[in-house]
Formats: C-alpha cells, structure tokens, sequence
C-alpha cells in the first residue's frame, strides 16, 4: 500500500489489519488509541498486542524517531554527541521511513529507505542520540504529518511521546504509561540480555532517565500527559493484565461513543 501525504509518500506494506480468528470484533466503528508514557515501560508491547486484537493497525513512532537517528549516525550528522541541525535539515527529503510487515513476528518492521532495519534501531547507540534527534522541530513536523496520515481511516493504535497531545488530540482512547525507572531498565537489560547484546545495567538505567529528562523538559512537544488520558503504572503488572486492563477500556470506549 502506498500513501501519499503532505509529507512525502509513506510506503506501507500490508498494515497489520486484516480480521483473524480469536479476535475482538468491536462491530464497524474504529477507534484510535493513542499510548504514550516514558521510556522502556513497554508501550510497544502491550500495544502491538492490542492492535493484533482488534485488527488494528499498530505505529510505533519511535522507531520512527530512531529511524531518522540512524540516519544521521550513518551520515556523519551526529559529532561528539551533537546533531549538524543544517545539515539534517538539508537531508530530510532523503529520508523514507516505511513499514514492511513481518510474517514471522506478523507485526510491521520499520525501514530506512527501502532497508530493513528494525534490530539496527534498538542499537544503545540509538538509544544516546534519539532523544536530540527528536527534540528538533522539522524532524517532528516531518514525522508528525506521516503519522497523522496514517490515522486518517482509524483503526490504529500508535505509541510514543505525544500522540495524544499532538498527533492525535482527538484520539478515542489516551493511555498514559509509567513504571519505575529501574523496573523500566531491568526489562530493557533482561530483553537486551536475551538478544545476547553485552550490555551493563547501569548504562541502561542512566539513558532511560537521561532520555525521560530530555523528553520531558524539550520545547518541542515535550513528554507529558493529556488531561484525558488514562494513567496505566505497571510497574508490578504482568503483560496479560496490562493487556485485559486496556481491552476493556478500549470496549468501554467503543460501547458508549
Ligand atoms: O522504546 P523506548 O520507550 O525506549 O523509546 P522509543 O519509543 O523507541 O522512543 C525513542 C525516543 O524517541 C524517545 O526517547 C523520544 O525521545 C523519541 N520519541 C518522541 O520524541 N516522540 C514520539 N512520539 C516517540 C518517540
């Protein structure tokens, strides 16, 4: 599927929306469900399984952040820990973010201009430039606008920093997700472990709390919560009951809009 947008053409292979066995059927009425909340408190998770649920498309917009972070690491944009602002700005149209589905893990892989690069993305190396990468405007207003478009029929779940605030204000359903912070890294360690990735704790915690810092107290669209989103701290709940938790307000919401 090819999507034209303001914003340049959004390649989307096969969303994740066709109807499977097991799944809710919430009738004909669709609904966006915007996730947001700090880092690693595992907002892609929980909302990739919601959307597999309902037939739902699923966005996870910071891979689309850490798709241009990798950009500009491979461009030479990124020196001594600091963005070339004219630089990227000068790139940005040769920056094509697309999304190519899986059929193994059947969820959609983010690619950097045609290439898959959806483990590449998870690199700490990523992790210690994303947040600048995210803090500047016209590589939110860029990304931003290809979001926006991919929520034009519904039926998308999406996950990040400011999807209720700013991409979708008028989402049907606002999750806000917290945890604490060392809960957060301990995951992070534990799902980086598994992926035999070297990696130290203490590295982990410290970026996680770097990155909420920076995302909170950024001019651009800082992290924060709508006022009608509803506050989902998991620090002690397992996947099966974050995921009942936000089913039912999902049926709740559909039921009485
Ligand atoms: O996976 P994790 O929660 O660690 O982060 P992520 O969702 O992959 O996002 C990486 C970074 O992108 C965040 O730390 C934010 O700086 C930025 N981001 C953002 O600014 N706005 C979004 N909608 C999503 C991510």
């Amino acid at each position: 599927m090819l999507v034209n947008s303001p914003a340049g053409r959004i390649e989307t292979n096969d969303y994740l929306c066709s109807k499977e066995p097991g799944m809710t059927d919430l009738g004909e009425k669709k609904i966006i469900i915007a996730v947001d909340g700090y880092s690693s408190c595992g907002k892609s998770t929980v909302a990739k399984e919601i959307a597999k649920q309902l037939g739902y498309i699923f966005i996870d917009s910071g891979a689309m952040y850490r798709a241009v972070t990798l950009y500009c690491l491979r461009a030479g944009l990124v020196v001594d820990g600091r963005v070339n602002l004219n630089g990227l700005e000068e790139k940005l149209d040769l920056i094509h973010i697309g999304f190519d589905f899986n059929e193994i893990t059947r969820h959609n892989d983010i690619c950097l201009n045609g290439e898959n690069v959806e483990q590449e993305i998870r690199q700490l190396e990523v992790a210690q430039s994303v947040s600048q990468v995210a803090a500047i405007a016209v590589v939110r207003r860029f990304l931003v606008a290809q979001q926006q478009e991919m929520g034009r029929s519904k039926g998308i779940v999406m996950d990040g920093r400011d999807i209720g605030t700013v991409v979708f204000p008028q989402a049907e359903l606002k999750i806000f997700m917290t945890a604490d912070p060392r809960i957060r890294a301990q995951r992070r360690y534990d799902e980086m472990v598994a992926k035999n990735e070297e990696v130290d704790f203490e590295e982990i915690l410290s970026n996680i709390t770097a990155r909420d810092r920076f995302d909170e107290n950024r001019e651009e669209s800082p992290l924060r919560r709508a006022e009608d989103a509803i506050l989902l701290d998991n620090s002690h709940m397992t996947r099966e009951e974050q995921f009942s938790w936000i089913l039912a307000k999902v049926e709740e919401k559909v039921k009485n809009s």
